[in-house]
């Protein structure tokens, strides 16, 4: 097998922590994997002006997975106020780093699996795809309201109340070209890893326009899926039945918003972000980061949850080719967390970052027989 290059960009916060800890279970796995380390996040934004610089990009281009530690996304003015004073008169445009990843290599599908690793009540697995290129998020977010859309807005009986300067718009931008390629991807996945149903989580009985077209796409791709039942849901719905009775889901897709917050609440479902992977991916490109985030008050105190990290790195696995070695650094999380003797305090436990890890990485080293739970 070619061997495959990994751009490994740690970040900020607890991301260098967590990739510490689990990194090392690749050396047992002994994949054809090169591991390249480069910079990305807060300090290059501060030193360089820039959070994700060229020679980061170059790493990227070069590599065949990004496997992401955390990122710290701040809103702009904080971010220009931490800018070293000699970049300050550049006025260079802060923008969060994974933003920019997403939005120049295109990385539409942004997956969340959600699974009872915890154990204990009804086993589920489901997973959340988000869109992420469009949707409430495309960027079309006004203050004052443009005048080419006043005359619009102005219809609206509060709007008149007063002028463009005194309302917002917010455009949820949804197309053909990014739903067909979004929703394609639901029913592979689900087709590809079993999970049985899809549920389109949108609002229809409120936005009647926009999630009628939407249901008229979806049953179009739908059509090529004849195996895979399918339905659409009011996101409120879909976010109290998660909560609920999770094991009725399968793959659920959503636009940008909906999915932004029903795959925090599949986090908290699964008992903490700390358990939750993600993958980032697109026709030219893709990274894997846990949903976590850079978490700064937990930096450097040994507290955070390897789990998410391990299982990113499995997604990571799963999409380079290596199915096997992702089932096995699955089950491998799934054991220690399980057994909760060597955890992390947000599961209950007195276990630091690399206390757990170890377990796991022990736990992987014990498995014999090739396992066979799909990843994502
Ligand atoms: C996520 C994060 C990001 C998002 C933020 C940091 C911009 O919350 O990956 O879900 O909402 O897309
Ligand atoms: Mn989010």
């Amino acid at each position: 097998m070619t061997r495959k290059t990994v751009a490994v960009l740690p970040g900020d916060g607890i991301g260098p922590e967590v990739l510490d800890a689990a990194l090392p279970v690749l050396a047992d796995l002994d994949l054809p994997l090169d591991l390249e380390f480069g910079e990305i996040g807060w300090d290059c934004w501060r030193t360089g002006g820039n959070p994700v610089p060229d020679r980061t990009w170059d790493l990227i281009g070069r590599s065949d997975a990004v496997l992401l530690g955390a990122t710290t996304s701040k809103p702009r003015r904080e971010a220009l106020a931490e800018l070293a004073p000699e970049l300050r008169e550049h006025a260079p445009q802060y923008l969060s780093p994974i933003i920019q990843l997403r939005q120049r290599l295109d990385l539409f599908a942004n997956l969340r699996p959600v699974e009872n690793h915890l154990g204990g009540g009804t086993p589920y697995r489901f997973c959340v795809v988000r869109e992420n290129t469009e949707g409430l998020y495309a960027g079309l977010d006004f203050h004052p309201v443009p005048n080419a859309l006043w005359p619009l807005v102005a219809e609206h009986p509060n709007a008149r109340r007063g002028g463009p300067d005194d309302a917002t718009a917010s455009i949820r931008l949804q197309t053909s070209y990014g739903l067909d390629r979004i929703l394609r991807f639901a029913f592979e996945t689900a087709r590809r890893h079993g999970y049985g149903r899809v549920t389109l989580a949108d609002k229809p009985n409120v936005l009647r326009r926009s999630s009628a077209y939407v249901r008229e796409r979806l049953e179009a791709v739908a059509a090529d899926y004849p195996e895979l039942p399918f339905e659409v849901l009011n996101v409120d719905a879909v976010a109290l039945w998660m909560a609920r009775r999770p094991e009725r889901f399968g793959v659920i897709v959503a636009e940008n918003m909906f999915g932004d917050i029903l795959s925090d609440l599949g986090g908290g479902v699964m008992g903490g972000l700390g358990l939750a992977p993600s993958a980032n991916i697109g026709e030219r490109g893709n990274y894997f980061e846990p949903v976590h985030g850079s978490a700064p008050a937990m930096a450097g105190r040994g507290r955070a949850n390897p789990a998410a990290a391990f299982l990113t790195i499995g997604m990571m696995l799963e999409h380079l080719g290596f199915p096997e070695a992702a089932g096995s650094v699955h089950d491998a999380v799934r054991q220690v967390v399980r057994r909760r003797d060597r955890v992390t305090y947000d599961l209950g436990g007195t276990a630091t970052t690399t206390d757990m890890a170890r377990a796991v990485i022990e736990a992987g080293q014990r498995t014999t027989s090739a396992p066979t739970a799909a990843v994502v």
